[in-house]
C-alpha cells in the first residue's frame, strides 16, 4: 500500500475519468429521456442539473478520493470509521451488479458489430433480436438454459476486461483509455456524420430540439435530469472515488471534474444529434412521425438501428459496424471502472494482491453475469438495471450528501483541500448545491420511487418476480455493505504515509 498506484499523467487520468463517464448511457440514453422530458427545454434542467449536482459530487468524490487516497471504503473509513465506510461498500455492491449486466450488452453490441458487415440481422431485425440472439423465453423469471451465442461473446468481454485490469492501473487502465477513447470518438464521429448528412436528418433534429417548455412545470422532468446526470457522470457509485485516489498529490481538483464533466456532456449532445438525425431519416422514409420510432435502450440499438441501417443509401455496413464498435469501446471503458470499485475495496480490505483480487472479482462477476446470458436474461437485465439505478442513484446520492454535508459537515474541509490544488475556487454554489437543492431533488426523486412503485409494478411484471430479482438486489446491495463493514481490516488503515489527516 506504500506504494500504490498512480495515473502516469494527467491526461491519463482524465481520459479514464471520461472513459468510464461515456458509456452507453450517453448513446442510447441520453437522446430518448431528452426527447421524452421536453426536447430542447430539456436543456434547461439538464444544465441545472450538471451544475447543481453533476459538477459539484464530482467535485466531491474527486477531492475525498484525493485526500484520503484509497479505494472507497478505504477513504470512507478514513474520513469517519465505520460510520462512513458503508457508503463505500454499497457504491461497491451497486457497481458490482451493474458490472454483471452491462458486459453483457457489450456482448451484444459485439456481435451485432460483426452482423453489420452481411447484414445477418435479414429482414425482421425484431424477430432476429430476441429470437435468433437471445433466444428469450416466454416469461419473465424463467431460465430456460445458458444461450451460447450469448455467452461466448460474453466470456470474450470478461477476458478483456480481465487482462486490462490485471495489467494495473497505468499499465492497464491508462493505457486502454488511451487507446479506446480517441479510436471511439473518431468511430462516432464519423457515424454522426453520416447520419446528418442522410435525407431526412432535419426532421429528427427538428423533433429533438423542439422545446416543449411547459415540460419545465415538471417536477418529474428535473428529476428526470438529475437521474440522467448521476448516472452519466458515474457518480454515487464508487467509481470516481476510486480513480482520483490513483490521483498523484499535485493534480488540479477542480480543473479536472469540469473537464470530465463537460467531455461527458459533449459526447451526450452529439449521440442526441446522431441518434435523432437517424431517426429522422427513418421516419421520412417511412411517412411516419419521429415519435413513432423514437426509443431508448435495448430496442434502439438492437432492433431500430439495424432497421434503419437496412434502408440506408449506402455504406451500411460500415455505418453499423462502426455503430456498434462504439458502444463496444464506450462500453469497455465504464466497465472497466465499475470493476476497479470492487477490486480495489477488496484488496484494501483483506490485504490480498491485487492479481488475486482481480481473478475473484472479475471471475465472481463473469460467473453471475451468465445468468443474463440464460434465455430469461433479458428480463433479469432489464430488472436488475432498474431497480438498481433508480434506487441506488436516489438513496445512496441521498445518504451521501446528507452525512457529508449535515451529519459529519465535512464540505469546509474537503473545500479547503480541492482549493489548495485547483486554479478554480470553490465558492458558494458548492455548498450551496450539496447543502440544499441536491438532498431536495434527490429526496423528491426517491418519492416518486416508492410512489410509483406502490401504485404499481415495474413494467407490469409479476410481484413473484420483482420480489425474487427487483428488491432484493436493491434491498441486498445496502445489507451487503453492512456485512462487509463489520468485518475487520487486514490491512493497517493507517499505512498510507501519503495520505493527510
Ligand atoms: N456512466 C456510464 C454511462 O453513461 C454508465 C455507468 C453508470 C458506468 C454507473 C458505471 C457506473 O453509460
Ligand atoms: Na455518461
Amino acid at each position: 500500500m506504500e506504494n500504490r498506484s498512480q495515473w502516469g499523467t494527467r491526461a491519463g487520468f482524465i481520459l479514464a475519468a471520461v472513459g468510464s463517464a461515456v458509456g452507453l448511457g450517453n448513446i442510447w440514453r441520453f437522446p430518448y429521456v431528452a426527447y421524452e422530458n421536453g426536447g430542447g427545454a430539456f436543456f434547461i434542467p439538464y444544465l441545472f442539473a450538471l451544475l447543481t449536482a453533476g459538477i459539484p459530487i464530482l467535485i466531491l468524490e474527486f477531492t475525498i478520493g484525493h485526500k484520503y487516497r484509497g479505494s472507497a471504503p478505504l477513504s470512507f473509513f478514513r474520513l469517519n470509521g465505520k460510520k462512513t465506510e458503508f457508503l463505500g461498500w454499497w457504491g461497491i455492491f451497486v457497481s458490482f451488479v451493474i458490472s454483471t449486466y452491462y458486459a453483457v450488452i457489450i456482448a451484444w453490441a459485439m456481435k451485432y458489430t460483426i452482423y453489420s458487415f452481411s447484414l445477418s440481422w435479414g429482414k425482421d431485425p425484431e424477430a432476429f433480436f430476441f429470437g435468433d440472439v437471445l433466444k428469450i423465453a416466454d416469461n419473465p423469471g424463467e431460465v430456460g438454459g445458458l444461450v451460447g451465442g450469448v455467452a461466448l461473446p460474453l466470456l470474450l468481454v470478461w477476458a478483456i476486461c480481465f487482462i486490462i485490469l490485471l495489467g494495473g492501473v497505468k499499465k492497464g487502465i491508462e493505457l486502454a483509455n488511451r487507446i479506446f477513447i480517441p479510436v471511439l470518438f473518431i468511430l462516432f464521429l464519423f457515424v454522426v456524420i453520416r447520419a446528418i448528412t442522410l435525407d431526412g436528418a432535419m426532421v429528427g433534429l427538428d423533433a429533438f430540439f423542439k422545446p416543449d417548455i411547459d415540460k419545465l412545470l415538471s417536477p418529474r422532468v428535473w428529476v428526470a435530469a438529475y437521474g440522467h446526470i448521476f448516472f452519466s457522470l458515474s457518480i454515487a457509485f464508487a467509481i470516481m472515488i476510486t480513480y482520483s485516489s490513483y490521483l498523484p498529490k499535485k493534480s488540479d481538483i477542480t480543473n479536472n471534474a469540469f473537464i470530465t464533466g463537460f467531455a461527458n456532456s459533449s459526447v451526450e449532445l452529439l449521440a442526441g444529434i446522431g441518434v435523432f438525425a437517424v431517426l429522422g431519416f427513418m421516419a421520412t422514409s417511412q411517412g411516419v412521425d419521429v415519435g413513432d420510432v423514437a426509443s431508448a435502450g435495448v430496442g434502439l440499438a438492437f432492433v431500430v438501428f439495424p432497421e434503419i441501417i437496412n434502408q440506408m443509401p449506402g455504406m451500411n455496413g460500415i455505418f453499423g459496424a462502426f455503430f456498434f464498435l462504439s458502444l463496444v469501446l464506450a462500453g469497455l471503458t465504464s466497465l472497466i471502472s465499475i470493476c476497479e470499485t470492487y477490486i480495489a475495496g477488496m484488496a484494501d480490505k483483506f490485504n490480498i494482491s491485487r492479481r488475486r483480487s482481480v481473478f475473484i472479482g472479475v471471475g465472481l462477476s463473469g460467473l453471475i453475469s451468465m445468468l443474463y446470458a440464460t434465455k430469461g436474461g433479458l428480463y433479469f437485465l432489464d430488472v436488475a438495471d432498474y431497480f438498481i439505478n433508480q434506487f441506488g442513484i436516489a438513496v445512496i446520492g441521498l445518504v451521501e450528501v446528507i452525512l457529508l454535508a449535515w451529519v459529519f459537515r465535512k464540505l469546509g474541509v474537503f473545500e479547503q483541500h480541492a482549493n489548495a490544488v485547483s486554479d478554480i475556487r470553490l465558492g458558494w454554489w458548492w455548498k450551496v448545491s450539496l447543502t440544499f437543492i441536491t438532498p431536495v431533488v434527490l429526496g423528491t426523486m426517491l418519492f416518486f420511487l416508492i410512489k410509483d412503485n406502490i401504485a404499481e409494478n415495474y413494467e407490469g411484471y409479476p410481484t413473484s418476480f420483482l420480489w425474487t430479482m427487483g428488491w432484493p438486489v436493491a434491498i441486498g446491495a445496502f445489507v451487503m455493505s453492512i456485512v462487509f463493514t463489520s468485518l475487520k481490516w487486514k490491512n493497517n488503515t493507517r499505512v498510507a504515509t501519503d495520505y493527510e489527516e
